[in-house]
């Protein structure tokens, strides 16, 4: 995007002055590995082209006035309230700073204005890319001491957390920081730490299918699949002899014959596919670096019906595109994200991607009355590399 329009744009909200300076942070989207982050497991996502841009000009009023011109709307966030909740889309912006002044840093007024180019509720992280880029452009605007990339992703999760109440894992804000182009990050969050993993993406396109139905109600859901993980691993260290589970990702796959038998039915079914989705990450990163795309997209396929029958985040919007994926022999695709609506993810075959989706969004019209959106996505860099 080009930031000379940016600044216009900031400089008729706020008017004349110096010369605001432009932050960003891409959103993300999740190769493979759903609903793993929050269970010590494996994640594979990519920082994508798509970002949320943030204009950061220094005040001395005693506030940060902050303006998003997707929602058009306008707060005031005063210095002497910065920790307390806004209830409103302020909270990611009030979190984040509310972290770094936990951290002993003296948060000073400004001007934010916000320009996104990541759709709200699609399940690509624009609330991730908002925090993250928040983070960013204030440390540097304000000349804030250095904080640790491990440090800098856990307050803009705990924003999210702790502020606005989604009790989400650590991989979009890790994604949107981390990222690198032409690469997964392939995300151990038990420590946490990552690899980079080149992507050979030879002859096939990465296409985002948005169902349009936005993912936000599954909130609760979310929380609940937590809850029951937690239960999962309270059952059973108390039904095995040996060391205690930390996570269900400690459980091995050999293990899970003879643990699943004793589990509720429900516990059973997230506890197997946390336990084979991790397997599958770490599979997918190894046949993605080697080029064996037909491979991946097995793989792709096989998380999705483990998210729908096993950890039964899914819904008939995303099934039916999946669904559709197959029967036009497209090599993988997947739902991507928390679910209950939200995105897809699709490995095209170069060149095929424009009537594949024009075929997609028409039965899809039809099923469901709705237009999907779309988006073609690349690996791209996290906010860390850019200024
Ligand atoms: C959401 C959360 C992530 C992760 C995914 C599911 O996107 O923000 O932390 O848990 O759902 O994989």
């Amino acid at each position: 995007m080009k930031t000379a329009g940016l600044k216009k744009s900031f400089e008729e909200f706020f008017g004349d002055g110096k010369e605001p300076e432009v932050y960003r942070a891409p959103g993300r989207v999740n190769l493979i590995g759903e609903h793993t982050d929050y269970n010590n497991g494996l994640v594979f996502p990519i920082a994508i082209n798509l970002s949320m841009y943030g204009l950061f000009r220094p005040t001395n009023k005693d506030k940060i006035r902050v303006y998003s011109e997707n929602l058009d709307k306008f707060e005031e966030i005063r210095l002497a309230n910065i920790s307390q909740r806004g209830d409103n889309w302020t909270d990611y912006v009030r979190g984040v700073l509310s972290g770094l002044e936990s951290q002993s840093e003296t948060i000073s007024g400004f001007d934010l204005y916000l320009r996104s180019e990541i759709p709200v509720g699609s399940g690509l992280s624009s609330s991730a890319a908002l925090e993250v880029v928040t983070a960013v452009g204030t440390i540097m605007t304000l000349d804030l001491d250095k904080v640790e990339d491990l440090d800098l992703i856990d307050l803009c999760q705990k924003a999210e957390n702790d502020f606005v109440g989604a009790n989400t894992g650590i991989m979009d804000q890790y994604a949107s920081y981390l990222g690198r182009e032409g690469a997964g990050l392939l995300i151990d969050t038990s420590e946490p730490s990552h690899k980079l993993v080149d992507l050979g993406l030879d002859g096939y396109e990465l296409l985002v299918i948005d169902t349009t139905v936005s993912h936000t109600h599954g909130n609760n859901e979310y929380n609940r699949r937590r809850r029951e993980c937690e239960r999962a691993v309270n059952a059973i260290n108390e039904t095995t002899e040996g060391e205690e589970l930390r996570s269900l990702s400690d459980v091995a796959s050999e293990e899970l014959d003879g643990i699943l038998p004793k589990l509720e039915e429900k516990l059973a079914k997230r506890l197997e596919h946390v336990v084979r989705e991790n397997e599958r990450v770490e599979k997918a990163a190894g046949f993605f670096q080697k080029g064996r795309i037909k491979e991946v997209g097995e793989l792709f396929y096989a998380s999705h019906a483990s998210l729908r029958d096993l950890y039964e985040v899914s819904s008939p919007e995303l099934d039916f595109l999946i669904e559709f994926a197959r029967t036009e022999g497209i090599p993988g695709a997947r739902m991507t994200g928390g679910g209950f609506g939200g995105s897809t993810i699709h490995l095209v075959p170069e060149g095929q991607a424009d009537e594949y989706l024009e075929n997609a969004s028409q039965e899809f019209e039809k099923e469901f009355g709705i237009t999907p959106g779309s988006f073609p996505v690349s690996p791209s860099d996290g906010a860390k590399f850019q200024n």
